[in-house]
């Protein structure tokens, strides 16, 4: 029986596959590639050593996402699949309402129609909204703030009815705070399209001199600097919690929602300098007005996930940054090509990504 792991190819969903497959479980990829590159998949064939299947498809087809229920054994899914970025939701609404609720009503059809209802889902904590209060508990009041948060808010609420509706449905909500970070040899990694809107990719493309100097947005937050506080998260660690959730699901029926942070925060101040650490060379910056619909701060109480999924997160965020850091270096590009420069870089970092991949 096999995990149907729905965006597999993209950022998270690549680093769960690694995750999964080293756990020994069979998985199948669905991704229409809209935000990937089928590179990923290979590469990580090539940390795991391990074949999979991978299917070149959209979630609003759903002739093409019956097939692939009807070609393999599926037992549950880790549904990934969606768009992300928040400005795009908000000029796109309808195509985010579209790809992500259509994608996700799609698909549970096609679950239900072949029996299978085991799911984990991909929240956000962006659900909670920026009230500012903290830590957040999956009890806090939900309030999505922008069309790709409320998509997150109304999957949920579309969720809860279905198990509503047919008890014999698991379903795990898991609302992730803010992923960084990449997978330790270096492979894979987080590759966004453009420039980029989050924090860590700004600031590592700014070190790897593709941006000339970050934008700090507010430094008048009631916070210990003045500037943003995150929870920020290892993508590692959150894979982990998705194989956590899985066994959860295995063993008991229900809707469950559980947040994957660590319960601390960091300053934008204090993350440019844990990169600066990290890389050894200093980010240029410059303070801008607030972003609008920013949140002062935002971390979690992740105490629900470790008691009931027995899931904590070990990397700290020196590791974040540094994983963050080997990965842009090594492919300052992304995946869609690895620099002539680095070819034959000595650089110790690499060297540490070699050692690792012949261990
Ligand atoms: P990502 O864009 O790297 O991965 C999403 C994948 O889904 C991509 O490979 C894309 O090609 C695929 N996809 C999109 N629409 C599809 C469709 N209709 N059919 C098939 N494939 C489709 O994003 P990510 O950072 O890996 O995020 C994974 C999930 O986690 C998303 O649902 C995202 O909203 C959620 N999430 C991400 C973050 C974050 O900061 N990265 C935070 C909270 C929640
Ligand atoms: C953003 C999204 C949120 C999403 C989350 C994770 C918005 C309004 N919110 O949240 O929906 O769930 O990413 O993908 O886009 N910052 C800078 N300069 C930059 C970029 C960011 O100073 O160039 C600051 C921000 O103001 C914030 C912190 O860094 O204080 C983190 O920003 P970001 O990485 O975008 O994450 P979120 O704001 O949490």
């Amino acid at each position: 029986m096999a995990i149907l792991v729905t965006g597999g190819a993209g950022y998270i969903g690549s680093h769960t596959c690694v995750e999964l497959l080293n756990e020994g479980y069979e998985i199948i990829v669905l991704d229409n590639l809209s935000n990937s590159n089928d590179e990923a998949l290979r590469r990580v064939k090539e940390i795991t050593g391990k074949q999979f299947k991978a299917y070149t498809a959209d979630l609003l087809d759903k002739k093409h996402v019956s097939d692939v229920f009807s070609e393999n054994k599926i037992d549950s899914v880790i549904h990934f699949a969606g768009l992300k970025a928040v400005g795009e939701s908000v000029s796109d609404p309808l195509r985010y309402f579209k790809n992500n609720i259509t994608g996700t009503i799609i698909l549970c059809e096609v679950m239900q129609q072949y029996g299978v209802k085991k799911l984990v889902f991909s929240s956000s904590a962006t659900v909670y909204g920026a009230s500012g209060n903290v830590p957040i508990t999956e009890e806090t009041h939900l309030g999505a703030t922008n069309p790709y948060g409320r998509t997150k808010q109304m999957i949920e609420e579309i969720l809860q009815d279905v198990y509503r509706s047919d008890q014999e449905w698991s379903i795990a909500l898991l609302r992730y705070f803010n992923p960084i970070g990449a997978h330790k040899t270096g492979r894979i990694g987080e590759d966004p399209n453009g420039i980029p809107n989050n924090l860590l990719p700004y600031i590592s493309q700014v070190a790897v001199g593709k941006r000339q100097q970050l934008q700090v947005f507010g430094n008048d937050y009631p916070t210990r600097d003045g500037t943003g506080v995150r929870d920020y998260i290892h993508v590692v660690d959150l894979a982990t919690g998705h194989i956590k959730a899985l066994k959860k699901i295995q063993s008991a029926n229900g809707v469950d929602a559980y947040n994957l942070g660590t319960g601390k925060g960091y300053s934008v101040l204090e993350m440019i300098n844990a990169f600066e650490k990290a890389t050894n060379q200093k980010i240029p910056y410059r303070m801008e007005e607030r972003r609008p619909g920013d949140a002062a701060i935002c971390y979690a109480n992740p105490l629900k996930a470790k008691k009931q999924l027995g899931w904590q997160p070990i990397r700290d965020i020196d590791a974040m940054c540094e994983d963050t850091w080997r990965w842009q270096y090594n492919n300052p590009n992304g995946y869609e090509k690895v620099s002539e420069l680095n070819k034959d870089s000595n650089y110790p970092v690499q060297q540490h990504a070699a050692d690792f991949l012949s261990s």
